[in-house]
């Protein structure tokens, strides 16, 4: 498969299949709302073929990082409305990733002062809040009916993202969010229906994908997922422990319909990523995580051995607005500075040149 040619995934429709990964920048204030600079800033990069927008809070208790935009009020809303106006007048698809933080946030991040999480674990290990850093706390497990509203906070963000005039939603299962503190044994000690074996510790996240799905359609829904990717303390380390609940939440998904499988995995070509592919009947897009960073050989590669459907690409889109261009040309690119991917402002997030510059 040719990394330029157009597909269609569930009812996303991608020019290329080289997708804008989600990626956090923090420039959406204290009140979490995306201004013009945050549009201006998706609007450059609208010719991939599906932009994935950073993690955005489902509501008052997700967020995890200070300046992270939300999708919880009018006002946020409104501010998500001129940016997926503002890609699509460039001809591009977006997608807004929907991230709780779960036990990765701190009571000075979230409305209520409480971290919610599978179980009361805590992650061993520094936050940063925007008083500076501090310690991660012990998180409020979440009761049965908790689980439902936490549910439905998913439910409530993905019908304003499809309000907003977003393409569809992406649900944040990897990289030891919320849904992933489910997944992994070493986040989730529940012995009630949602812990305690690979299928209960997928119940949550199916419940999750299920009542999204039945609100906007499995066809503007995609997951994320990253199997054994030991963060922020969600070790997943036992690797019949881990295929056995990854193989249990696609076969629950499977019947939604969705749009799209993210994975991020160390060896997208490899036997797990491979493995699960075949339980998986939604396109397949996927990431080599943050070791090293994607290049064009390593996308063309994964495209032409039939490996992935797309590949997701972060930081080389944060350097290079019009990275697809440059791929096809085998131009030079722009190095990112990492120095600016969690600032304030302008520099090191609209002002990178394009080719033409
Ligand atoms: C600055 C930065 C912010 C990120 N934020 C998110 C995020 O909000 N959600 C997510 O799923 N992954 C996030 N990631 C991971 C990226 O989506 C991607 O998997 C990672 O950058 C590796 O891909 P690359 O080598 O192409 O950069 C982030 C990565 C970076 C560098």
């Amino acid at each position: 498969m040719d990394l330029f040619s157009p597909i269609d995934l569930g009812d996303l429709h991608l020019a290329n299949r080289v997708v804008m990964a989600p990626l956090t920048r923090v420039r959406s204030g204290a009140e979490g709302v995306p201004g013009p600079l945050v549009a201006e800033h998706y609007a450059q990069r609208a010719s991939v073929g599906l932009i994935i927008t950073e993690g955005v809070y489902p509501g008052a208790d997700s967020r995890g990082y200070f300046g992270q935009p939300g999708i919880v009020t009018d006002a946020q809303e409104a501010g998500w409305r001129r940016v997926a106006d503002a890609v699509h007048a460039e001809g591009g698809t977006i997608a807004m990733q929907l991230m709780h933080a779960g036990r990765v946030s701190h009571p000075d991040l979230t409305e209520s002062g409480r971290t919610l999480a599978p179980s009361a674990v805590a992650i061993d290990g520094e936050v940063h809040t925007q008083h500076g850093k501090a310690r991660h706390v012990e998180p409020h497990a979440l009761t049965e009916a908790e689980l439902a509203v936490v549910r439905d906070e998913f439910v409530a963000a993905a019908q304003r993202a499809v309000r907003a005039g977003f393409d569809g939603v992406e649900l944040h299962a990897a990289n030891g969010y919320l849904l992933h503190q489910f997944l992994s044994p070493a986040s989730n000690v529940r012995t009630d229906g949602w812990g305690g074996s690979p299928e209960a510790r997928a119940r949550f996240v199916i419940e999750v994908a299920q009542a999204v799905s039945a609100a906007i359609g499995g066809g503007r829904v995609g997951i994320r997922i990253s199997p054994a990717h030991n963060i922020q303390d969600v070790a997943e380390t036992d690797a019949d422990e881990t295929r056995a609940t990854y193989l249990a939440l696609l076969d629950g998904i499977r019947p939604l319909g969705l749009a799209y499988v993210s994975v991020l995995h160390a060896d997208p070509a490899g036997p797990l990523v491979q493995e699960l592919r075949g339980h998986v009947d939604a396109g397949l897009v996927v990431n080599s995580g943050f070791g090293r960073q994607t290049d064009r050989e390593e996308a063309v590669a994964l495209l032409e051995r039939a490996h992935a459907d797309a590949v997701a690409v972060g930081r080389a889109v944060i350097a290079n607005p019009d990275l697809v261009e440059r791929w096809r040309r085998e131009a030079p690119e722009n190095a990112p500075r990492p120095e600016h991917f969690y600032s304030d402002g302008a520099e090191g997030y609209t002002d990178y040149p394009r080719l033409s510059a």
